[in-house]
């Protein structure tokens, strides 16, 4: 309709009032019906319609508008519509949570059923589902194949302990044997279950079997993070990939992504601007920037370099960064926003902060006690490290988790031993080691931080239709 230019044609639309002015000559209603972040303009002649009629087509009311497209004669819309016929479908009054402008982002949590109505979260939800699109097209193109793992599952992937479970049994009378411990026998499964937390080690069946899949479904954690990039419940895209070594890894990651970012600058021009306009004025530019950078590759011993040369120059951190420690969020951002001014991916971390399954660095030759080790480009570390290769992003931090996986059968059992780690329920993860085991990578992008990053959005909880967070799981 808005960019139709057959003038004098009589149309029909419908959708939910942005805003209603009146003059004793003319009234202006802006409608959206959701299709794009613009309105159009109806025009209504007061003398033709009844009074109350008009009164009650207030900001939030839903309506069905007849009229004629005419060509508009104000600045910054092509056309509008003269009304012939106006129907209310839905009042409106002035409790309507919606309603004011300028409330804030936590105001409108607490009104998540209502807030999708509003111009910044039609813009969000729109990319998001481009976004979505973008990805499955990608995947498509470069011959992976959309593979759909379970969400209930008895393993722990990463074996952080932080899950969900899932049971059919009466809580209030469990069943526990003499030391205490819950029978889960006869429970639905037969075994104690939980909501995943990654798909990717029913993922690396499919990749050992189909060459290379993408999962992209919702994951689960029960960590108690209340940050503005955690959600319970999000969404990741697990691409897992046979024969695929550390470089073209860390190249997938980032063709991969900067193909999303070109696609959201390609086909979500109007929301773009629009919260390039009413979030972010450093939005767009920093999609842009994003495409014309090559990204870092850095080892981690490297990263923590850099980071204690800032240190001793000045620089105040809040939480400490000595080789072995697991890097916050504000290192990591330091190190993109501050130090390279683009993306990095992290490579080659200690072993000790990173998942059993990655594949293990060799060690030096000949040796050492504290058993170091060689990396990305001949990177000597002074510990055993693992060829992960996260993605690191401006504003964001870790956007992509990845790694080569360790595909010898000794070495990760090896490393899965000295976890004290029960591998029961991972039997079959193992066979895959066992059987024609291949060299292969990949790696989970956090669907919601990516929409944080192309949208500039702040909280995380408000890139999702209905965030789950601690303590909220209302909508
Ligand atoms: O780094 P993570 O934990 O890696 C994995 O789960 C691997 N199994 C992925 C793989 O190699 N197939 O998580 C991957 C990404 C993170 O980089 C982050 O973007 C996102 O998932 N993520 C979260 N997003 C929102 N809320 C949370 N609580 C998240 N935890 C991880
Ligand atoms: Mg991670």
């Amino acid at each position: 309709m808005l960019k139709s230019t057959e003038y004098g044609k009589d149309v029909c639309v419908k959708g939910w009032v942005r805003t209603h002015r009146s003059s004793k000559a003319v009234d202006f209603i802006a409608l959206n019906d959701g299709s794009t972040i613009k309105n159009v303009q109806v025009v209504v002649d007061p003398t033709k319609f009844d009074e109350q009629t008009l009164k009650d087509i207030t900001t939030g009311a839903c309506i069905c508008v007849v009229g004629t497209l005419v060509e508009s004669p104000a600045a910054g819309q092509p056309s509008e519509i003269q009304a012939t016929s106006l129907e209310i479908y839905g009042l409106c009054d002035n409790e309507y949570p919606m309603q004011k402008k300028g409330q804030s982002f936590e105001t409108m949590r607490k009104n998540a059923h209502m807030r999708l109505r509003t111009n910044t979260f039609g813009a969000v939800m729109r990319i998001r589902h481009n976004m979505a699109m973008a990805i499955h097209t990608y995947f498509h193109e470069h011959g992976f194949f959309y593979f759909h793992t379970p969400l209930i599952t008895a393993s722990d992937c990463e074996g952080a302990g932080n899950m969900f479970q899932v049971t059919t049994k009466n809580l209030y009378d469990l069943k526990k044997d003499e030391q205490g411990k819950i029978i889960y026998d006869d429970d639905f499964f037969g075994q104690q279950t939980s909501l995943t937390v990654s798909g990717q080690l029913e993922g690396e069946l499919g990749a050992t079997a189909l060459g290379a899949i993408y999962t992209f479904g919702p994951t689960f954690r029960a960590e108690n993070s209340n940050t503005p990039r955690h959600l319970a419940e999000f969404w990741m895209i697990e691409p897992e990939i046979a024969f695929l070594d550390q470089e073209e890894l860390m190249d997938l990651e980032e063709d991969f992504i900067k193909y999303c970012v070109r696609w959201a600058l390609d086909n979500c021009r109007d929301d773009l601007n629009f919260l390039n306009q009413m979030i972010d004025k450093t939005l767009i530019a920093r999609l842009e920037g994003v495409l014309s950078e090559t990204f870092v590759r850095l080892p981690y011993t490297e990263g923590i370099r850099i980071l204690q040369e800032a240190i001793k120059a000045g620089r105040k951190f809040e939480f400490p960064c000595n080789w072995g420690d697991d890097l916050a969020s504000e290192h990591e951002r330091y190190l993109v926003e501050e130090h390279f001014k683009k993306p990095v991916i992290m490579t080659d971390y200690p072993t000790a902060i990173k998942s059993f399954y990655m594949k293990q660095n060799a060690p030096v030759e000949g040796g050492t006690p504290d058993g170091a080790s060689i990396g990305y480009k001949g990177c000597v570390a002074p510990a055993p490290t693992m060829q992960g290769t996260d993605v690191l992003f401006p504003q964001i931090g870790e956007i992509i988790g990845g790694s080569v996986r360790e595909a010898d059968y000794d070495k990760l059992m090896g490393e899965i031993t000295r976890r004290q780690m029960d591998m029961t329920h991972l039997w079959w993860y193992l066979d895959t080691r066992r059987w024609g085991s291949c060299p292969h990578a990949g790696f989970g992008l956090g669907f919601e931080r990516l929409i944080l990053f192309v949208t500039g959005m702040q909280n995380i909880r408000d890139v999702i239709p209905f965030p789950r967070t601690p303590k909220n799981a209302e909508f």
